[in-house]
């Protein structure tokens, strides 16, 4: 199979579809793999680590498209490459199309074979291609944190680790699933104090399993909440229900409680967030403030980090990548049902049945 990787052109992403060592391995199973020039160089990965490693660097978007059965990509195609897609050609990518229906309408329209990361699904309902970017979030969220609660950043003025005779910061972490594990796994690093909390009793219990003893479970309710908001110094907002919008569970009127300079570093913003005050932020403005509580937004965090982001994405992506150029989508699919749940538009038919739903589309159904 003829496999591209064009460069992301979407504002501010640097991530890249595929990494040399996913070229090696297509290139071993006898692929020929088409890599746009410059389209690693934001990851660290130049033109020349690409033909090491037996790739083809062609000069434009336009020439990787055409020659190309199947496009490897990390962002969905924007307005710029809807007319780049042709009949039939596989694209494996994120594409979260239930937000966009111009997106959507533009897929069905060019008819080729959209396979969707965040649908890609394994038998235990978990979502194999999502899940790295919520490590980077996670890990990354302690991080920006810290940052946050210094001073001059208009945060507490506190270092979580605390100092010998200081006790060290306290860090209450809302979801105990990939974000909330990887955040609390990270405070507990550095010394801090941390509390988790789950609506989940099995996720309670295998984190009270795992981590050390300065990091306590409690369960998830309004109670709770309001009890530690006014005593811990960052608040890391992981909470999610699965297709839907993230609960409020900050409210408003809750700021007041906090001491000033509290952080939150609402990681769930992508889905509306578990904090009212909530909204999407960016990474060259990634912070404001209302009632002297510093809020961090940045709804693509891992953008920041695109190296770690791109070698865990693709990762993850490479078997799936290996399979259906081996097979082609149709035998890959029908043999591996994790890929099969990704499939979003064929040839021109919505077959997945959330987008379909979100919008009213019933004459599509097949
Ligand atoms: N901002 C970014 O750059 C970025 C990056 C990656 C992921 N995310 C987002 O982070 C969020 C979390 O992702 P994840 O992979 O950790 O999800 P996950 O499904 O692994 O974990 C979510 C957890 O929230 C828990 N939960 C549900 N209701 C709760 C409640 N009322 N109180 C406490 N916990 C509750 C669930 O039981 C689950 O354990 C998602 O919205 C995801 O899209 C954002």
């Amino acid at each position: 199979m003829r496999v591209g990787v064009p460069k992301e052109i979407k504002n501010n992403e640097s991530r890249v579809g595929m990494t040399p060592a996913g070229v090696f391995e297509l290139v071993k199973n006898n692929h020929t793999v088409y890599v746009q020039s410059g389209a690693g160089d934001g990851s660290g990965f130049l033109n020349a680590d690409y033909q090491q490693a037996g790739a083809i660097v062609l000069d434009t978007i336009g020439q990787v498209y055409a020659m190309s059965d199947m496009i490897v990509k990390v962002k969905e195609p924007i307005k710029e490459e809807y007319n780049l897609i042709q009949k039939g050609q596989v694209v494996f990518t994120y594409f979260h199309f239930a937000s966009s229906e111009m997106l959507t309408e533009a897929m069905i329209d060019r008819k080729g074979v959209c396979i969707a990361y965040e649908t890609v699904e394994d038998e235990d309902g978990t979502l194999p291609l999502l899940t790295p970017m919520s490590e980077v979030a996670g890990r990354m969220a302690i991080q920006q944190g810290a940052k946050y609660l210094e001073k001059p950043e208009k945060g507490r003025g506190v270092l979580l680790g605390g100092v010998p005779g200081v006790a060290p910061g306290r860090v209450l972490v809302l979801g105990a699933g990939v974000v909330g594990i990887q955040a609390a796994k990270m405070a507990a690093g550095l010394g801090a104090h941390v509390t988790i909390l789950d609506v989940n009793m099995k996720r309670l219990r295998y984190v009270n399993d795992v981590m050390p003893s300065h990091v306590v479970t409690e369960f998830s309710n309004e109670f709770n909440i309001r009890k530690h908001i006014k005593d811990h110094d960052l608040i890391i907002g992981g909470v999610l229900l699965r297709g839907a919008k993230a609960p409020n569970l900050i409210t408003k009127d809750m700021l007041k409680d906090m001491r000033p300079g509290t952080v939150i570093v609402d990681v769930a913003v992508d889905q509306g967030g578990c904090v009212e005050t909530t909204r999407p932020t960016t990474h060259e403005n990634p912070i404001f403030i209302i009632d002297d509580v510093v809020h961090y937004c940045v709804a693509n965090m891992p953008g920041a980090v695109p190296y770690t982001s791109t070698v865990a994405l693709t990762n993850v992506t490479l078997p799936y990548v290996l399979k259906l150029a081996n097979l082609g989508w149709e035998e890959a699919c029908r043999q591996d049902f994790s890929l099969q749940k990704g499939l979003n538009i064929v040839e021109g038919k919505v077959i997945y049945r959330e987008i379909i739903e979100a919008f009213n589309w019933q004459a599509l159904t097949v």
